[in-house]
Parts: C-alpha cells; sequence; structure tokens
C-alpha cells in the first residue's frame, strides 16, 4: 500500500491512465489537476484527488473502496445532462480516491461563478435570473432523479455544496452563458468515509453556504440546496455574504446560519436597482426554517422569472413622428395639384344652383343671378391667374 504522505507531482500517472499537466487549484475535499487521459489520445481532463487516503487494513479499505465507489457511480450517473459537469472516470490510485470529469478550461473557456463575480462584481438581476434558471434546472433534474445503484434504491440527490465555486459559467458564441454544476455527490463521498474511518470531523464542505440544518448535522432534502443557492444568488447581485459571523470558524458559521438573521438585501447594489421582488424570492431561499424556503427548485425559478418580469419596466410606444412644417413651395404645389378637382366642383355647384334658380320667383331670381354672375366672374379670373 502507498504511503498517505507522498506528494503528487506534476507528470505523475494516476492509475497507470492518467498524466497530470498542471495544479488547478485545491479546495476543502480535495486538489484538482488539469491532466491528460493517455488511453483516449492525450485528451485533455481534470482529475480531482479526494482528500484522504484510505490507508487502513484491508478490511475496512474494502468496505471504503466500495462505499466511495458508489458515491463516483452516482456523480457519473448525473453528470453529462441537464447542466451538471461529465464524470468520467473514477477509481483508486494505491489508496487514493480519484475522480476524472470533463476539463472545463478549454475553449470555450468556463470561469466559476466565484472569479465571474470577483471579475467583474455583481451582476445584474437579469443575468443573475437567466443562470439562476440553468442552476435550478440542474438542481430540480438531481433531486427528481430515481434509481437503483448497488442494491440500493436513489430517490433523489442533493447537491450538499452548492457555492460559486462549484457552479462554471461558459459563454458560448451561440447560445450565450450556460452553466455546470460541478462536485455532485462528493460531500457525501467524503463525509461518508470520514465516517467509516473514524476520522469524521462532524461537517465536510463550505461553511458559508451550508444550510442551518447540514451545520446540525441532520438528513437534508433539497430545501438545504436552496438555502445554499440562495446565499450564492445573493452574493450574484451584491458581491456580498448575507451573514457575517463572529469567527470564520464552524462555531461561528454554525451561530450566524441557525440564529442571525441575514442582511436584507440592499435595494441598491453598486449602482444597480435590484426589484425589492425579486429580492424577497432571494431572501425567502435563506429562511431557517425550510417549511418557508421555496418549496422546489422549479417554484424557485418560477418565481424568480415572474417576479423579474413584473419588474421590467413596460414598453414605451414609439413616438411618432410630427410631420416637418410645410414650407410655402410645398404648399403652393399641393393646392397647384389639387386646382383642377375644386374647379370641377364649383363648375358643378354653379351648375346646380342655376338649376334652382328656375324654379324660385321672380325678385329672389334676379338676386342670385347677380351673386352667380359675380361667382362666375371670380372663377374665371383666378383661372387666369393659373
Ligand atoms: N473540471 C474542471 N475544469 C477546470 N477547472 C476545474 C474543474 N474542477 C474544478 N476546477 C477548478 O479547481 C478549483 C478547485 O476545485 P475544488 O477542489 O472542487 O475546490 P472548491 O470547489 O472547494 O473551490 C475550482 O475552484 C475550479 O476553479
Ligand atoms: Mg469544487
Amino acid at each position: 500500500m502507498e504511503s498517505l504522505t507522498q506528494p503528487i507531482s506534476i507528470g505523475a500517472l494516476i492509475d497507470g491512465r492518467y498524466r497530470l499537466t498542471r495544479y488547478i487549484d485545491g479546495g476543502g475535499m480535495g486538489k484538482v489537476y488539469e491532466a491528460v487521459d493517455t488511453r483516449l489520445g492525450d485528451k485533455a481532463v481534470a482529475v480531482k484527488l479526494l482528500q484522504q487516503n484510505l490507508n487502513v487494513d484491508d478490511r475496512l479499505f474494502e468496505q471504503l473502496r466500495r462505499r466511495f465507489e458508489q458515491e463516483a457511480q452516482l456523480c457519473a450517473l448525473l453528470g453529462g445532462q441537464h447542466g451538471i459537469i461529465a464524470v468520467s472516470d473514477y477509481g483508486l490510485d494505491g489508496p487514493q480516491p480519484y475522480l476524472v470529469m470533463e476539463y472545463l478550461g478549454a475553449a470555450p473557456r468556463g470561469r466559476s461563478l466565484k472569479e465571474l463575480v470577483s471579475a467583474e462584481g455583481p451582476l445584474s438581476p437579469e443575468r443573475t435570473v437567466r443562470l439562476a434558471v440553468q442552476i435550478c434546472e440542474s438542481l430540480q433534474y438531481a433531486h427528481g432523479v430515481r434509481t437503483h445503484l448497488g442494491g440500493r434504491q436513489i430517490t433523489g440527490v442533493v447537491h450538499r455544496d452548492i457555492k460559486p465555486s462549484n457552479i462554471f459559467v461558459i459563454d458560448r458564441a451561440l447560445v450565450g452563458e450556460t452553466t455546470k454544476v460541478l462536485d455532485f455527490g462528493i460531500a457525501k463521498a467524503v463525509s461518508d468515509v470520514t465516517i467509516a474511518m473514524g476520522t469524521n470531523m462532524g461537517f465536510v464542505g463550505t461553511c458559508d453556504y451550508a444550510s442551518p440544518e447540514q451545520l446540525r448535522g441532520e438528513e437534508l432534502d433539497a430545501r438545504s440546496d436552496i438555502y445554499s443557492l440562495g446565499i450564492v444568488l445573493y452574493q450574484m447581485l451584491t458581491g456580498q455574504l448575507p451573514l457575517q459571523p463572529k469567527t470564520h470558524s464552524f462555531a461561528g458559521w454554525y451561530q450566524a446560519h441557525n440564529h442571525e438573521s441575514p442582511v436584507p438585501l440592499p435595494r441598491l447594489a453598486v449602482g444597480q436597482a435590484i426589484p425589492p421582488r425579486v429580492a424577497a424570492v432571494v431572501m425567502a431561499c435563506l429562511e431557517k426554517e425550510p417549511a418557508r424556503r421555496p418549496a422546489s427548485m422549479q417554484e424557485l425559478s418560477q418565481r424568480l422569472q415572474d417576479e423579474l418580469l413584473k419588474a421590467a419596466p413596460a414598453p414605451v410606444a414609439p413616438e411618432r413622428e410630427a410631420p416637418p412644417p410645410a414650407s410655402d413651395e410645398a404648399l403652393g404645389a399641393a393646392l397647384a395639384a389639387a386646382w383642377p378637382v375644386l374647379r370641377e366642383r364649383m363648375e358643378r355647384w354653379r351648375s346646380q344652383a342655376l338649376d334652382r334658380l328656375e324654379k324660385l320667383p321672380g325678385r329672389i331670381r334676379l338676386g342670385v343671378g347677380l351673386l352667380a354672375a359675380a361667382l362666375a366672374l371670380k372663377t374665371g379670373r383666378r383661372k387666369c391667374d393659373d
């Protein structure tokens, strides 16, 4: 059995197949490397070496290996669809558990939400909701999954470690920004193994985003992920966390998540207005009592979209352009064009008037006749002026 502490160096071949080419970064549960799959023409992959070595006696090793494999199989089963990262392989390199997943650093290069918010600052409510809807879709799928695995009946998978570094945003040329959720089930795999090894330190994951019930060590359901996503959404909109613990220790976070009120979402975050009703949905995710949060990812997604739509200003009708003031030349041209019609009408009125005049008594006929003669005289003069 290999040594526990042996450092893994760049160039090392994991399980005789994956050559590590670059160290990317490490979190609470492992270290992530860029690597090539030597069996598939050096295709780029990401290899995650999990924190703990299963360096125990043979009987326990076998037990732990089985447990790790079950969780890894679940990751592989969920991944590659509905915006969840594809896990292509898993195994043990000696006592060291590892997972192989698609590499998100190649073009179109993905960036974690953590990188995105620290590079660009708070995101607009529209962009936040657009990304949130996709994240909700991934989590809704996982929460509703029903399958059999290694004799176990699986009814829904809770992520347990939703945080900005586990959500990637990939900017695709034709469809725009799409999200990928990473590290499904890793928290469960690691915590199961540490419990079995008797090295359980209690909580496995990132306290900043953990739900109150998760920190209390209770059974979790979908609503725990809703709480964690609420903290992520709050951070996307403001760049801040809603809770400020006295110390960044487990005890500090336990107290904050369980007993302290989150800072209400400000109406204005770095110069942008956050619609109050969108803010209210995010705050509802942060309720201490799971029953008071949105009941599912589907509901959360719908409420965010509805409230954003209601907050959108009513579309302004395009103003009709006032016609430009007519010039003297234009007026003259319009009159000249209309003159033949006008003249024809006047001729018709004159002959109708003469017809009626025939039927009138003598004196009246004389007066009207004089009037008609004057009109004819005027029309004739206008005719000459044309
Ligand atoms: N599949 C991947 N492709 C590219 N980069 C990745 C991949 N998985 C993880 N990373 C990067 O490695 C870093 C470390 O990941 P991880 O060990 O899961 O720590 P955490 O998520 O706790 O920050 C992440 O922040 C991310 O930037
Ligand atoms: Mg991670």
